[in-house]
């Protein structure tokens, strides 16, 4: 067997590719590891780009560690999908003075100076939950209770992150402008289906069943855990007359879900962003110009849209 000899005279040649570091706050959902692959499967080495993940499980101040490391590190780009919306100004001022852009992605930041990311590629939060709304308007009116007391449990998703605070915003707008629209329970779920679960059951316990209308979760996690804790209590949901759930994310086990009925609304939050990050860094990387915001293309679905192969078509 030969051995590789090295000149300690010739320098190594120094890699071409291009580095990103990705920090992502968590894993607590199967939408965010779906919003992982897509960044992962979009810089690939082949396409020139080295990637360096981070997961700041469930902590901003981890957040805040990986993307220190990335600049450290001298990274070309670094791409955020932050946990919270704000508290990122310090960091942030810290990658602009090391020159390095930041491409905000999935929810949003609240910054003293919008200068301080170049561009950000996500959800519009708020008009999910207001698509949401519109069509809980319609189902209760299909279903004869548009004037009746319509009785409301929160599941929030994490407080302070854009998905919660827009979703929770429109629910709370609606609620102004229904006189008979009541929140009979609220709690944080995390975005978690162990919590979503935990919530529901005790709202089963302290509200009653009969005395729920509708759960609106956060996301598909919260929504799986609130139909399991209905599940053990036996309670009746979905189209034949029980609780209607209203759920986020429609990953293609929750859009299954919604074709059979048991989910009555579930509005798209799109995890395939990794092309449009992609798009946004080849076209910094020959100097041109790229927009501020770009929200991403997202829909709401009810059982009467879905068929198993529309299903079977998607890739979450
Ligand atoms: O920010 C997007 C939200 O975060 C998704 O609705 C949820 O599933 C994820 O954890």
């Amino acid at each position: 067997c030969q051995e590789k000899t090295v000149d300690p005279y010739v320098e190594e040649e120094e890699s071409s590719l291009i580095t990103v570091g990705f920090s992502q706050p968590g894993a607590e959902s199967a939408w965010r590891v779906a919003l992982t692959d897509s960044v992962k499967e979009n810089f690939t080495e082949e396409r020139g780009y080295k990637l360096i993940y981070k997961d700041g499980r469930s902590k901003q101040d981890n957040q805040i560690k990986d993307i220190r490391t990335f600049i450290q590190q001298g990274v070309d780009y670094i791409i955020i999908s932050p946990i919270v919306e704000t508290g990122w100004d310090t960091v942030l001022s810290e990658a602009k003075e090391a020159g390095i852009p930041v491409i905000i992605c999935d929810r949003n930041v609240t910054v003293s100076n919008e200068s301080l990311y170049t561009a950000f590629v996500g959800s519009d939060f708020k008009a999910e939950g207001d698509y949401a709304i519109t069509n809980l308007e319609i189902l209760l009116a299909e279903n004869g209770k548009a004037d009746e007391p319509v009785n409301i449990v929160h599941i929030q998703g994490t407080l302070g992150s854009s998905a919660q605070l827009g979703r929770t915003k429109a629910l709370e707008d609606a609620i102004e402008t229904h006189d008979n629209w009541n929140i009979v329970y609220q709690d944080c779920g995390e975005f978690t289906k162990a919590k979503g679960r935990e919530i529901m059951s005790n709202a089963l316990k302290e509200v009653g069943a009969g005395n729920i209308d509708v759960v609106y979760c956060e996301n598909d996690e919260e929504a799986f855990g609130a139909i399991a804790a209905m599940n053990e209590a036996g309670v009746r949901y979905g189209a034949e007359g029980g609780i209607k759930v209203v759920s986020f994310d429609a990953m293609n086990s929750a859009l299954t879900m919604c074709m059979a009925g048991q989910i009555s609304i579930e509005v798209e939050c799109n995890p395939l962003q990794g092309p449009y990050i992609y798009n946004l860094i080849n076209h910094l990387e020959k100097e041109k110009v790229v927009p501020k915001i770009t929200y991403i293309h997202e829909e709401c679905f009810t059982s009467d849209m879905l068929d198993v192969d529309f299903i079977a078509s998607r890739k979450f």
